[in-house]
């Protein structure tokens, strides 16, 4: 039986005492402990290899932030290198692949990944899960298909992901294969997860937002909704679309519990279009620069217009590693005393 359960009684839709708070990128380099911990392995890929090490800064935010869910630390990019496709990481500058999807060889050559492909994130959850001794809940993730996919064509980050739309524009039916393998790997992948004792899950379309709705809703929304079917079963689902505001009522129809939210969007017009379903979301972590008054007032602003029933307060995207510390506890704390 978990200690603190709100994160988890939030995605199901029950009313909550006080509103559950955690942070995207809680575990990364916002924190000094995180700095400390990576560099006890030689890269980025091999600290995320390392159970006891990705274990260690999974729970640092929980004795830290004190925040409600502890989310495992690991990568969207394990999924691609699992199904055959390396990365690196480049410091300062992000995932870089040597070799990317161009033909539909390249796609017939990738295995459906499972499990086992993956089995040190199943360690370091199993771990993770073990030395939380059930204070909070933990949360699993995976990319979205569309964003996944994105990086396999494109072979680093991009502002515009043009090569991989080019590859939706020019080679709609491969796109499709290549979609409908990584959602196979990922649900292979999640359901994985959930027996090494994930409690929720959460996917990130980080990229949702370069693609037209109609775009949207062929090469992603339909994978998405895929995963979901295969996942709610067994434990509750946030959809995190960035930047897709028009889907919002479309992501309340599948089968997830809670919908993530970027900052660009008003609760309110949120509400109105998410059919009951749980939110998200979703201060600017710009905000977190502001001076604490200012960080007070506006994260008070957020958790009015959210109200404490379906809603699990976060940010609109992850922490940017040059946001304070202090800063950061200061969010969590304001949510934490705030009385509705
Ligand atoms: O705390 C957590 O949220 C859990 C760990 C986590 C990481 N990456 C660790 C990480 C999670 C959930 C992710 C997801 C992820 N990774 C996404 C989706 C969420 C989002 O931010 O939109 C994406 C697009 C990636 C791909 C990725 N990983 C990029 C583009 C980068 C480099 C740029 C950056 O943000 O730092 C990474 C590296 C990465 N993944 C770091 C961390 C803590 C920083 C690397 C380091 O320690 O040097």
């Amino acid at each position: 039986m978990l200690k603190n359960d709100l994160v988890l009684r939030a995605a199901r839709g029950e009313t909550t005492e006080r509103i559950p708070v955690w942070l995207m990128r809680q575990a990364g380099r916002v924190l000094p402990e995180y700095r400390a911990t990576r560099a006890k392995a030689k890269g980025f890929i091999e600290f995320v290899k390392s159970p006891d090490l990705a274990c260690e800064v999974s729970i640092q935010p929980i004795d830290i932030l004190g925040v409600d869910a502890a989310i495992i630390f690991s990568d969207i990019l394990v999924i691609p290198e699992a199904m055959g496709l390396p990365y690196q990481m480049i410091e300062s500058k992000g995932p870089w692949f040597e070799k990317t999807i161009q033909t539909k060889n390249d796609i017939d050559e990738l295995i459906i990944a499972d499990e086992n492909d993956l089995h040190y994130v199943m360690k370091a959850i199993s771990l993770t899960k073990k030395q939380l001794d059930n204070r909070v809940p933990l949360i699993g993730f995976a990319g979205a298909p569309w964003t996944i996919f994105a990086y396999m064509i494109e072979g680093s980050g991009s502002k515009t992901f043009s090569k991989a739309k080019q590859f939706l524009y020019t080679q709609p039916e491969f796109s499709h294969l290549l979609l409908e393998k990584i959602t196979l790997s990922t649900i292979n992948y999640l359901k994985g997860q959930i027996k090494s004792g994930a409690d929720l899950i959460q996917l990130f379309d980080s990229w949702a937002g370069v693609l037209a709705p109609e775009q949207f809703y062929e090469f992603s929304l339909k994978y998405i909704s895929k995963i979901c079917d295969a996942v709610q079963p067994l434990v509750p689902i946030t959809v995190f679309a960035k930047d897709a505001h028009y889907a919002i009522n479309k992501i309340s129809k599948l089968n997830c519990n809670v919908i993530g939210l970027d900052w660009t969007i008003h609760p309110a017009t949120a509400r109105e279009q998410a059919n009951e379903k749980t939110l998200q979301g979703n201060a600017d972590p710009c905000l977190l620069y502001a001076d604490k008054k200012t960080i007070k007032t506006e994260t008070e602003k957020m958790l009015r217009a959210f109200g404490n029933k379906n809603y699990i307060a976060n940010l609109g995207h992850g922490l940017y590693p040059d946001i304070e510390k202090e800063k950061v506890k200061f969010f969590v704390e304001c949510v934490k005393e705030f009385k509705s």
